[in-house]
């Protein structure tokens, strides 16, 4: 029988790598395997896991919810075209900021593993001990908070550190200083939108759709970055950073798949279960989850992407129009601005 139920041991047990990864000075998560492929960190049981738990869902007729990149109809800002002219004026230090950015942004994913979830059995009336929602408490949680911002109890760089060491292979270490980071990117508050279940459950449920929605946009970056890196026009003195830049950015896609698979996963099965209800009835998952989904699709992929697209292209502009000649610069690059999602 398909193995089901597994410990928070099982799920934070990696596999014993051939090679421990390093990169550009930074001792980083994963590993290598006796071929040379890199092997995510913590997915020895957690990848079957996650897989086995699909396979359920899947047998049982339920339905998997869409979390493919098909759901973005936005590329990055900077569009590439954008960035490598921003690269050829010398302005790199944009590439550097947005480079730190993402892996401070990414370290703030630790805190997934210090809160524990609330209880989902005791709103959930089906048993749930053998699939994926009943493991949130059970290590993946853990196993996620550690993969965005490390284990605290070890010094090995999770993709906070991936991030910077992609910035410090393509730039030198300490080439620049710090950057400015913007605030929360998770869709504001709005008063209670799941009435019928406790508020701490309600909350919990739109950090998971919140958290699947950042992780799917966050292919849009990584399709960005390696576009910008791969160019072999750009970083011409320095190919063999580029080339690591995009490896470490893969390896990143890598560990996000688990986070995308296992969200999906829980939250498909979450869709199909029978909810108490704080007034002592029931209610179908489908019920409250699917009016809030596609609003939850459609503000990452609409108003949270204008926000930030808006706010990246004042940083840019005046950093642009501190160069000489900023007016045609500036002119320039909003020209090179393009929306679609760059194929795969
Ligand atoms: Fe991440
Ligand atoms: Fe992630």
């Amino acid at each position: 029988m398909t193995k089901l139920v597994y410990t928070p041991e099982e799920l934070l047990a990696s596999h014993p790598f051939a090679e421990y990864h390093m990169a550009a000075g930074h001792k980083l998560h994963g590993g290598f395997d006796p071929q040379g492929s890199y092997v995510p960190p913590r997915s020895l049981h957690r990848i079957p896991a996650i897989a086995a738990w699909q396979s359920e869902v899947e047998r049982k007729g339920w339905k998997l919810i869409d979390c493919s990149a098909d759901l973005l109809k936005m590329g990055n800002y900077p569009s590439p075209e954008q960035q490598w002219f921003l690269l050829e004026n010398g302005l790199e230090l944009t590439m550097w900021n947005s480079l730190t950015i993402a892996g401070v942004i990414e370290g703030r994913g630790a805190l997934l593993a210090s809160f524990p979830a609330p209880d989902f059995q005791s709103i959930i009336v089906e048993d749930i001990s053998a699939m994926c929602i009943g493991h949130l408490n059970k290590g993946l949680l853990v196993a996620h908070g550690w993969d965005e911002g490390g284990n605290p109890q070890t010094d090995i760089g999770a993709h906070n550190k991936m991030w910077f060491a992609a910035r410090d292979a393509l730039f030198g270490a300490g080439a620049y200083g710090r950057a400015e980071v913007p605030e929360s990117i998770t869709r504001p508050e709005s008063g209670r939108l799941m009435p019928q279940i406790p508020p701490e459950h309600e909350q919990y449920l739109l950090l998971l759709m919140n958290l699947t929605m950042i992780e799917v946009r966050a292919e849009a970056t990584f399709r960005f970055n390696e576009t910008v890196v791969k160019n072999p026009d750009a970083f011409k003195s320095n190919r063999k950073g580029a080339n690591l830049a995009a490896d470490l950015i893969d390896r990143i896609r890598m560990d996000e798949n688990i986070h995308v698979a296992s969200l999906r996963v829980m939250l498909s099965e979450f869709r199909e279960l029978t909810i108490k209800t704080v007034d002592g009835g029931t209610v179908r998952g489908k019920d409250m989850f699917d009016r809030l989904w596609a609003p939850m699709i459609a503000y990452h992929t609409g108003e949270a992407f204008e926000f930030s697209r808006n706010q990246t292209r004042e940083s840019l502009k005046r950093q642009i129009l501190a160069l000489p000649g900023g007016d045609n610069l500036f002119a320039k690059f909003d020209s090179l601005e393009h929306r679609a999602l760059a194929a795969e």
